[in-house]
This record gives structure tokens, C-alpha cells and sequence, in this order.
């Protein structure tokens, strides 16, 4: 324990504060929260969380999500900055306008939106439950698949079912290719190769497991490989090799290097993080008419993955 982590750790205490940190933060934030996990289990985390403050390690859809689940805590973050290219690419105006002159779709948003487009949902999915929450989409309706088309692909593959995809992607999964994850498979011929679902259709045909940022966690422990090549944020490798210090994670790399690290998540710094319990300072705010139409399809979110 460093230093600053001792002192985060008194902070946290004296502001009663929940510590809710993604797989993607970096090593020294993900020691010290309260829990670690993917969009999904962080939504439950947000939604049960106690105490008057939520401080949220991840990328700013993520602690909007936390808010809007449990209006009545404060929920700050280590910087308001940290975005997502997933996000950006799906204005809610852009989309407001494409609903207009489409109507009657069926709204299924990728977590990784901003809270005005989901108060534009049906409902809302995670990598973890995309697949279960489309397969109870009434058959009668046409779906719209939003902002990733690399996860929409995917799930239309998983399902069979044709949906509209939005043209949108995440600019650090598409940084894997097909020859970048050839190549190191090559070198690593025993490892199993695990990649995230927003990586490109190509990318996901030379991978052994496709999934959630919690599932890989999962299929790790369970597989009897010892070492497993990772195509997702290189963040991922500090919560698999905490949890599996005897197992090898070799980062998937890209064609330019072997960095995968998202910009957004890594503006979150525990200096960072100090200074926001300090300070009570920056806070997720929102409107409360957003909350409550972003909070319907969320809400469904959580009652259908449980099924
Ligand atoms: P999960 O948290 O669902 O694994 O997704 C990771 C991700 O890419 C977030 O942008």
C-alpha cells in the first residue's frame, strides 16, 4: 500500500464514500475500491450502494449510469473529462432526428451512451447481457442497435436477429486487426485467445472466447490454460493477473504497439481521485426529467438480465 492509497483509504472513511471502479482503471485505483467489475455489475453495485457518496472510477456514461440507478447520492468523479469515442459518436439530437423520420423502431443503447440517449431508449444493454436482452425484444418489433456496430454485429450473430446497427465504434478496440491478433498467436500457440466484443468481426473470428469485460475473469479462472492472450483495454490485465497471479496475460497488441490503453480511462488518477474526496468535488449532475426517462430503460435492463 502506497502512501496516497493510505491516504485515499482514510478519506474514503471519513467521507463514507462507496468506491466503484471499472476493469479498464488503473492498478493502483483498482486496489483500493470497494469494487472492481464491468458495466453490468457495476450498475447493480451503483444501484445497492450505501452511504451518502458514490465515487466512481470509470468513464463518465458509467457514473451517470450510478446516478440515475440512485439519485439521492452524491456522485463525483476523478474528472468530469473522462468520455468515451462510443458516446460521442451518437448525439442525442442526431438521434432524436433519425427516430423522427423512423419511427416505430425498437431503441436497444449499449450502455455507452449519454444519459439524454437513453432517455431516448426501449431499453438499455451491456456487453454481459446484449444478446439475453435482445432475445426478449418482441419479435414483432425492428430493432435499433446503439452507438457500437462491432457489439451489434456480434449480437446479431449470437441471435440470428437482423437489427438496425448506428454507425459508431470504440477507437480503442478497433485498434486490434486481424494480423495484429494473428501474429501473436502465432507466438503464443498454446494460449487462448480472449476479446471483447466491440473488437471487429475479424478480430472476434480468430478469438477462442468472445466476452464481458467480468465474463473474461470468468472463463480464465475456469479454462485449464495457463496463459491467455487479452483483446480489450490493457487495464483488464491488472484485475486478471490480481486475481490469477499463477496464470499468464499477454496483452493483445495492436499494429502500431502493444498499448490498448483507453485515453479516457486512464484520465482517472488516484491523485486524482484524492482530491475529489477532498474537495467533494467534481459531481455527476444531471436533470431531473433526464433521470427519470433514462431511468425506465436502464430499470428494464436489470429486471431482464436477472431472467
Ligand atoms: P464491459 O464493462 O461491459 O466489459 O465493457 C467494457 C467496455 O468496453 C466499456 O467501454
Amino acid at each position: 500500500m502506497t502512501p496516497l492509497q493510505e491516504r485515499f483509504l482514510q478519506l474514503k472513511r471519513k467521507r463514507g464514500a462507496v468506491v466503484l471502479a471499472h476493469n479498464y482503471q488503473r492498478r493502483e485505483i483498482q486496489e483500493v475500491a470497494d469494487y472492481v467489475g464491468d458495466s453490468l455489475g457495476l450498475s447493480y453495485a451503483a444501484q445497492k450502494a450505501e452511504g451518502e457518496v458514490i465515487l466512481f472510477c470509470g468513464v463518465h456514461f458509467m457514473a451517470e449510469t450510478a446516478k440515475i440507478v440512485n439519485p439521492e447520492k452524491k456522485v463525483l468523479m476523478p474528472d468530469l473529462k473522462a468520455g468515451c469515442s462510443l458516446a460521442d459518436s451518437c448525439p442525442a439530437d442526431k438521434l432524436a432526428a433519425y427516430l423522427k423520420g423512423n419511427p416505430g423502431l425498437y431503441v436497444v443503447s449499449y450502455v455507452n451512451c449519454t444519459a439524454a440517449v437513453k432517455a431516448l431508449s426501449d431499453v438499455i444493454c451491456t456487453s454481459g447481457n446484449a444478446e439475453k436482452i435482445v432475445q426478449q425484444v418482441p419479435m414483432e418489433r425492428e430493432i435499433l442497435f446503439l452507438p457500437d456496430r462491432n457489439l451489434g454485429d456480434w449480437v446479431m450473430q449470437k441471435t440470428g436477429r437482423k437489427m438496425r446497427l448506428w454507425d459508431g465504434d470504440c477507437y480503442v478496440h478497433m485498434e486490434f486487426t486481424a494480423a495484429s491478433i494473428d501474429r501473436i498467436r502465432k507466438e503464443h500457440p498454446e494460449a487462448p485467445v480472449v476479446a471483447h466484443p466491440e473488437c471487429t468481426r475479424a478480430v472476434r473470428a480468430l478469438a477462442d472466447e468472445v466476452c464481458s469485460t467480468e465474463k473474461m475473469v470468468g472463463y480464465c479462472r475456469n479454462s485449464p490454460a495457463h496463459s491467455f492472450i487479452v483483446v480489450t483495454e490493457e487495464g483488464m490485465l491488472h484485475r486478471l493477473r490480481r486475481e490469477m497471479p499463477e496464470k499468464v496475460f499477454i496483452a493483445g497488441p495492436t499494429d502500431h504497439c502493444a498499448c490498448g490503453e483507453c485515453r479516457y480511462m486512464k484520465m482517472n488518477t488516484l491523485e486524482k481521485a484524492v482530491v475529489a474526496l477532498e474537495n467533494m468535488n467534481p459531481e455527476v449532475l444531471l436533470e431531473a426529467k433526464i433521470i427519470d426517462r433514462a431511468k425506465a430503460p436502464i430499470l428494464k435492463m436489470l429486471e431482464w438480465s436477472r431472467n
